[in-house]
């Protein structure tokens, strides 16, 4: 079966009946919404792909235990008999470049599954915008940068940090080479702030 907005939206309603799961829940709709817009944008399939955003953090339903939020993710949406294409970005969203070393916040323990999987796995265009959206979100829309920003004050500095950035700055120039004036052109109100950075 192939997520779309509507059955992404079931998943949802049914989660946020658990205020634990309203924080996550937040950040995955403002994801989805901004991978709508670039997919639309670059002619991808704007409705798939923000059902993708709203999902992509299903994993950390009813838990705090965030560190295999990936892979639960991809069990449930599996379980519940969802395809690879719409599964696969549990698992991907996180991770740049191919590798799973490359993710925000220092090295995961080690899950050879996981390893496999990011490896082997071709990226979809629709899975690399899920990955830029996630460093553009909180749970609100903002530029890259402050994204950065906010995952570095909050994650800290760790081994593998310098590669995630140089990795995530090659993934926002590779969507602002394929959207005329660059992906932030789509967002005009992002710099509401006049270019004030949000730490919260
Ligand atoms: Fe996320």
């Amino acid at each position: 079966m192939r997520l779309t907005k509507a059955l992404a939206e079931e998943l949802l309603l049914e989660a946020w009946q658990n205020p634990m799961n309203r924080p996550w829940i937040t950040h995955c709709r403002s994801v989805g919404k901004t991978a709508g817009v670039i997919a639309e944008a670059i002619g991808e399939d704007a409705d798939f792909t923000e059902a993708l955003g709203m999902v992509h953090d299903i994993g950390k339903k009813d838990t705090k235990e965030v560190v295999f939020h990936d892979l639960l993710g991809y069990e449930y949406l599996t379980k519940l008999g969802y395809d690879e294409a719409s599964a696969a970005v549990c698992l991907t969203h996180s991770y740049l470049n191919n590798d799973d070393t490359c993710v925000a916040g220092g090295y995961l323990p080690e899950n050879k599954f996981r390893t496999d999987f990011i490896r082997n796995h071709h990226y979809t265009e629709c899975e690399k915008i899920i990955n830029l959206c996630d460093l553009m979100c909180k749970d609100i829309q903002m530029t890259f940068e402050e994204r950065m920003i906010d995952l570095i004050t909050r994650k800290g500095v760790h081994p593998n940090s310098a590669y995630h950035l140089m990795e995530a700055v090659k993934l926002k120039n590779y969507f602002d080479s394929k959207v005329p004036g660059g992906i932030y052109s789509l967002f005009p109100d992002l710099h509401l702030m006049n270019g004030a950075i949000r730490i919260f």
